[in-house]
């Protein structure tokens, strides 16, 4: 079985066996440009370029299952070409369009067709953007496909969807597993531009998300997911429908046929020590070590992550980040700590929004760049109050992906059956500090910082 991701920075590709072992991996890296503050771009060609490279470094095999970071927004003319290159998950230009559809649908009608509100990183909202902006491009579309489904229809001439990704475009009837003719028909988008939509275990695809919950082990309540990936998640399974009447977290179907996952989802976690590292020097190890000599709460220092705004709970695009409390004191390791444990604290906002929905989780699986630091790891479980455990196989999205390649072809029953059989906890981390006060400062900042804007 073969799982790719078609990833912000990279394709990653793994192939493994009938029991989830790894028999190989590649990945290829590509840039994001950002034309303008707030804008990420990329275009769709590298994505294929990159996949023909990663598929050619890995074995022989149909059964290829498909993930990709989710939301981004590619438009094709009538001959299936590129017309633009694709707007991202975390381009920020949208805020206008978002106020506009809420106005227009009105907010309560388009939470209850969607379970969701409108957010920047949105599929639905940056069409509008393309319409007003752009129209010369947008009188040319004929097609519109997320990132990892493009490269599909590259690899395969089909244009699909699998109903865990087309819950992210905002134009997805979330609870009936179908596109919404009405949110369609308010925002003047033809039914005829969207692509058909499958199960996620019929069409072997699902958001990078859903398909790295799948990857670490969360097919049904109890584990969630905890990402510390560029965008940091945490992800719980749900035992049936159920929209946050505010829509403060995202409401979308998981992988596994008629069910449904909640999410909160940060927009910098790991992005945020990426950041710092680019801006201090060292390597991840270095800033680790620096970071563990540091007490908890770092002698008052806190950072608010919100350096390319803020999906939950904030759902602002001009929200900014900050340290306050700085001191001479405070060195590289201090700032390098506060990162971690203001990125903890954003995950426990969205977690407690998760509990208010009625989650009651055993255990989050952590994984994602960040998963790697056995310092973050501590910190997160202390912060949130979980037990957080890593896998043994890290591969996250791809990993899922190929597990749902797995169930496509019949090498396992069902979603379950693949995660039973293929998914082995590695180690296990309990909650041993108390941040309590540390986030309850925390929890002041960004209506502080909002002040100061
Ligand atoms: C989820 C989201 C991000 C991207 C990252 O809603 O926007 O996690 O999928 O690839």
């Amino acid at each position: 079985m073969i799982g790719l991701d078609v990833g912000t920075t990279s394709v990653k590709g793994i192939a493994l066996d009938d029991d989830g072992n790894v028999l190989a991996t590649a990945s290829e890296s590509y840039p994001l440009s950002t034309p303008q503050p707030g804008w990420a771009e990329q275009d769709p060609e590298l994505w294929w370029r990159a996949t023909q490279a990663v598929l050619a470094a890995l074995p022989d095999d149909d059964a290829i299952g498909w993930s990709g970071q989710m939301h981004g927004l590619v438009v094709l003319d009538e001959h299936g070409e590129v017309l633009r290159p694709a707007i991202l998950w975390n381009d920020q230009r949208t805020g206008a369009e978002c106020a506009e559809i809420e106005r227009r649908i009105g907010l309560e009608r388009l939470i209850e067709l969607t379970g969701n509100r409108a957010l920047p990183g949105f599929t639905a909202p940056k069409l509008l953007w393309l319409a007003r902006h752009e129209p010369d491009v947008y009188a040319r579309v004929r097609h519109v496909l997320l990132p990892k489904d493009y490269v599909r229809f590259r690899l395969t001439g089909e244009r699909a969807i699998d109903v865990a990704d087309a819950s992210g475009t905002l134009l997805f009837d979330v609870a009936g597993r179908r596109w919404s003719e009405e949110v369609c028909a308010a925002l003047g988008v033809p039914l005829a531009w969207l692509p058909d939509v499958f199960e996620s275990t019929a069409i072997a695809g699902a958001g990078d998300q859903a398909a790295g919950a799948l990857g670490v082990g969360v097919a049904e309540p109890g584990p969630v997911s905890v990402v510390l990936g560029t965008s940091g998640v945490v992800f719980a399974s749900l035992p049936e429908y159920r929209p946050d009447p505010e829509a403060r977290v995202h409401v979308f179907c998981h992988a596994v046929p008629g069910t449904w996952h909640a999410m909160g989802v940060m927009l910098s976690a790991a992005g945020s020590l990426a950041w710092l590292r680019s801006v201090v020097g060292g390597d991840y190890a270095g800033l680790d070590e620096e970071a563990a000599l540091w007490p908890v709460g770092i002698e008052g220092l806190l950072f608010a992550p919100y350096l390319a705004g803020e999906r939950t709970p904030h759902a602002d695009p001009d929200a900014r980040g900050a340290f306050v409390g700085l001191s001479l004191r405070h060195d590289r390791g201090a700032l390098a700590r506060a990162v971690l444990e203001g990125v903890a604290f954003g995950l426990r906002e969205s977690l407690d929004l998760l509990r208010e929905l009625g989650v009651e989780p055993t255990v989050g699986r952590v994984s994602g760049g960040g998963a790697a630091s056995e310092l973050w790891v501590r910190i997160v479980a202390s912060v949130l109050g979980l037990p957080l455990e890593r896998v043994a196989v890290e591969e996250g999205a791809a990993y899922g992906a190929a597990l749902l390649a797995g169930v496509r072809a019949g090498v396992f029953a069902d979603a379950r059956e693949a995660v039973a059989r293929c998914v082995r906890v590695r180690d296990r981390f309990e909650p041993e500090w108390d941040y309590d006060d540390a986030f309850r400062r925390y929890r002041r900042l960004y209506p502080t910082l909002k002040e100061l804007r």
